[in-house]
């Protein structure tokens, strides 16, 4: 008997390159994306998630011009979470940073991981601006993780990274778009082993949060050359 397909949540706030490589990959990896979430109204995640007939909402402005402000968008968001009912929620080059309110609400009431994607090897370079950061230091590896959401930002666990050497005068730019090659191996990857019960998300208590792997130590490392 076939397993029935993971439901998906992505959220979203530009180009949606990751959520375009789930979308084409959901058949092979047995997911469904229920639904994507933006908070930029010009997201263009939004055309590719029409595109593919993915539910879609904007949780931008409000009837005045207004940008939502964090804890109103936090509040809509999960109304929509609680209604669809998600397996995993997935932050796939989602930019604003979310309160506990949000993700207690994602991990403890709905009781599903919260998985982001971050460009940089946690837990070095948190936060933005990676690429320069990295450059500027002079670092020999670089790469993208995936990590659990938890309240403290690009902190969570780490499920998996991939590592590559940072070639000599390689500018920002074009570390950029290597690393963002990455991203589009690094996140089906993960999204597949939580659709084929690999990896789990176990939520001990409402203030420690683990994930749980049957395919070795995590993170996993990807050695990309
Ligand atoms: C990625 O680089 C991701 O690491 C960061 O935002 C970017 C999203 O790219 N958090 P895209 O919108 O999926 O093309």
């Amino acid at each position: 008997m076939t397993k029935s397909p993971l439901r998906i949540a992505v959220l979203v706030s530009g180009n949606g390159s990751n959520l375009q490589v789930l979308i084409d990959k959901q058949n092979q990896l047995n997911i469904q994306i229920v639904c994507v979430i933006s908070n930029k109204q010009n997201a263009y995640a939004l055309t590719r998630a029409k595109n593919a007939n993915i539910p879609t909402f904007v949780i931008d402005k409000d009837d005045n011009g207004k940008t939502y402000k964090r804890i109103e968008f936090e509040k809509k968001a999960l109304e929509i979470l609680r209604k669809l009912q998600p397996d995993l929620v997935v932050l796939a080059g989602f930019m604003k940073i979310l309160t506990p309110l949000f993700i207690n609400g994602v991990n403890n009431e709905l009781n599903i991981a919260m998985i982001n994607l971050h460009p940089s090897l946690l837990p070095h370079y948190k936060g933005l601006d990676t690429h320069k950061r990295v450059l500027q230091a002079g670092e020999k590896y670089h790469g993208c993780s995936v990590h659990l959401v938890t309240e403290a930002l690009d902190a969570g666990a780490i499920i998996a990274q991939a590592v590559t050497q940072v070639r000599h005068n390689e500018t920002a730019d074009e570390l950029q778009n290597r690393i963002h090659q990455l991203e589009h191996t690094l996140l089906p990857m993960v999204v597949g082993w939580f659709a084929n019960g690999l990896v789990f998300f176990q939520g001990l208590s409402s203030d420690v949060l683990d994930i749980k792997s049957d395919i070795g130590m995590l993170p996993i490392k990807i050695w990309v050359g």
